[in-house]
């Protein structure tokens, strides 16, 4: 399937998105979400994929929401479309994800990154919430999940003054897993990518549900579903295929089953 403002590959077993709208530095459109939820609803089903990449350009992973999409709306139109609420279905997708992100990654562009499980950011990578500027606030999750990451103190300095940080913060302040130099970016991603797409799928997935627990929940109720988790993959033919293979000093052939 072709897509308007995005392009989808299939890497092996891994699935790449590349937000392609340069003449917006990738601004988050209503056309721009059609199109990741549909590749994403396709990656799900694709037994193949064991994860997904999503990025940008070299000059923006994305600049923000669709700045002239929003400016004629009304409160009215934006409460009855649930504006922003879609991409909850990001959230929602069930197999690792992956955001690689040089240049930009301003507002919409931000909170995308920050849905991804893993986010790997080139040397190029400038992060921040500048809504406050336009005179809204972050309207796809900035506020909360900013702050989860980076903790109070940058996440108010962030979305109040509006400035952006680089990456050297950013991976300081806990918001970026890896810093790859940015000719390396794509290669790094997919590498990380493979990597975790090697492992069982059912396993992962549920490595990956175990930790967004973590942000849900109390430590106890965190601990617990985590406990009952760990048990029932004893259940499963890869746990049995891993151990095995230690034991026998192999490697695992994992058959997500
Ligand atoms: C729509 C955008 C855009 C955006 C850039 N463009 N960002 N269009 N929405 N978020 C367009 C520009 O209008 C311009 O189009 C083209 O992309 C190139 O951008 P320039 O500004 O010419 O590039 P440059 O001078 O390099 O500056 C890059 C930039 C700047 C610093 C990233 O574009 C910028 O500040 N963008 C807005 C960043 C922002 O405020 N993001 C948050 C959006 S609100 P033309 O046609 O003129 O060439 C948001 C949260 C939503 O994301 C929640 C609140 C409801």
């Amino acid at each position: 399937q072709d897509f308007e403002t995005i392009l989808l590959e299939r890497k092996g077993r891994v699935g790449w998105i590349t937000l392609n709208r340069p003449k917006a530095l990738n601004a988050l459109n209503s056309q721009v979400l059609d199109d990741v939820i549909a590749a994403l609803d396709e990656l799900e089903v694709d037994a193949e994929i064991g994860a997904v990449v999503i990025t940008g350009s070299e000059r923006a992973f994305a600049a923000g929401a669709d700045i002239k999409e929003m400016q004629p709306k009304s409160y009215m139109d934006m409460f009855l479309d649930d504006y922003f609420a879609r991409w909850d279905r990001l959230a929602q997708f069930r197999k690792p994800t992956i955001a690689a992100v040089a240049g930009y990654a301003l507002g919409g562009g931000c909170e995308l990154a920050m849905i991804c499980d893993l986010l790997i950011a080139a040397d190029t990578a400038k992060f921040g919430q500048p809504e406050i500027k336009l005179g809204v606030i972050p309207g796809i999750g900035g506020s909360q999940r900013l702050t989860r990451a980076i903790g109070k103190a940058k996440a108010m300095d962030l979305v109040l003054t509006g400035r952006n940080m680089d990456v050297e913060e950013a991976e300081r302040a806990g918001l970026v897993s890896r810093i790859v130099p940015a000719d390396q970016l794509l290669d790094t991603a997919l590498e990380v990518a493979e990597t975790i797409a090697s492992m069982s799928l059912p396993v992962a997935m549920i490595a990956k549900e175990s930790v967004n627990r973590a942000f849900e929940t109390t430590l106890a109720e965190g601990l617990r579903f985590e406990r009952r988790v760990f048990h029932s993959l004893f259940a499963i033919e890869d746990q049995k295929e891993g151990m095995a293979a230690f034991v026998d000093k192999r490697p695992a052939k994992f058959t997500n089953r």
